[in-house]
């Protein structure tokens, strides 16, 4: 009886594999949440007991573990290789411009890894634990959770040239950086939905600074930008010096994963200029911008596939790679 209750269980999920979650990615490997269910049972346990710590010591954190997650798969997919310190044989991600004075989190993966490593040896990849990181960090802060597929494994390599050319700069204009998400096969809405982790986390004064004094070259701020907003912030962000001044994302409600970033924007109060053009140089985002301002519930559900479509970019699966034993380096064979 059990026997036959075993068959009939194994013919139906392989009847609903299609319908799971897992999906192919785009690096032509399978992902799928109970990765790790026997060869490291804990290890979800693990990441978010660490993060929560992480969290609750430095509320910022969450914001920069999310980050992490995509930087890292906007760089030859979902590989760990921003993790990489300079060595003989690698040139570091983390010296590239996007990231420079500005990645952080870096300890928090160490702390996760050497857990993992102490309750699973060689099991858990670094690729992993930046996705679950981002997932928990995304709930701890008040957003919404999902299911990560799981499965990745760790580069042997780093790109800062990627870095440097892949990762979308607040000074883009919109259609370079809907370019750079289509590349990573994202669209548009994954774009306005994922911009959404502006609901948390900071932004130095540099990255923003041209909005304020010279936004084309003519010495006149962006007229996209509230003008009483854009007072406040020059107070702190002068035209010379105060770079690594630190502003909130959304100054609204700084620490909460909600959808005042996207009432910002209706309000030209959007920080990088990045955000601000969502709402206002192309129809479709605008739209999505609204939608997004009005329900939070839609907002929400759209973050989590757009984050699970991000994490499946590219990974390294079977073979390919390696589970690091050391997220800052590559293993020594
Ligand atoms: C759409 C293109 C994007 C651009 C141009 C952009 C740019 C930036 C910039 C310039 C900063 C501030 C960095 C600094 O001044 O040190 C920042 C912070 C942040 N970004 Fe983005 N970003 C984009 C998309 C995303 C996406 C897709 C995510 C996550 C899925 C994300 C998550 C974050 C978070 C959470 C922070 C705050 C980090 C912290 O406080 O440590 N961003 N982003």
């Amino acid at each position: 009886m059990a026997h036959s209750m075993g068959i009939v269980m194994v013919l139906s999920l392989l009847a609903l594999a299609p319908l799971c979650f897992c999906g192919k990615t785009s690096g032509g490997g399978y992902l799928y949440p109970q990765f790790y269910d026997h060869s490291c049972p804990k290890a979800q346990e693990i990441v978010k007991y660490v993060v929560a710590k992480a969290v609750a010591e430095d509320p910022r954190m969450g914001a920069s573990l999310l980050r992490l997650h995509f930087h890292d798969c906007f760089v030859k997919g979902c590989d760990a290789s921003i993790l990489l310190d300079s060595s003989k044989s690698i040139i570091s991600e983390k010296r590239a411009i996007p990231n420079r004075n500005s990645a952080r989190g870096f300890e928090v993966i160490d702390e996760i890894k050497h857990a993992l490593e102490k309750e699973c040896p060689q099991t858990v990849s670094c690729a992993d634990i930046m996705a679950l990181a981002a997932r928990d960090s995304t709930v701890l802060t008040g957003g919404p959770n999902w299911k990560v597929p799981l499965g990745r494994r760790d580069s042997i390599g780093a790109s800062v040239s990627g870095s440097n050319n892949d990762i979308p700069a607040p000074n883009n204009t919109f259609q370079t950086i809907l370019t750079k998400f289509k590349r990573q096969g994202l669209d548009i809405v994954d774009l306005v939905a994922l911009s959404g982790s502006h609901t948390i986390g900071n932004a130095r004064c540099t990255s923003f600074r041209q909005r304020l004094y010279n936004q084309s070259g003519n010495g006149q701020p962006d007229y996209t930008l509230d003008q009483s907003y854009a007072a406040h912030l020059r107070t702190r962000c002068p035209k010379s010096g105060g770079d690594q001044n630190l502003f909130f994302l959304d100054y609204v409600s700084p620490v909460k994963f909600d959808n005042s970033y996207f009432k910002n924007l209706m309000a030209y109060k959007g920080l990088l200029s990045s955000d601000q053009i969502l709402f206002t140089n192309n129809a479709i985002s605008r739209e999505l911008v609204k939608k997004y301002a009005y329900n939070q519930e839609l907002f929400f559900e759209q973050f989590a596939k757009s984050m699970i479509k991000m994490g499946n970019i590219s990974p390294l699966t079977g073979y390919k790679g390696e589970i690091r034993k050391n997220c800052r380096k590559v293993n020594a064979y």
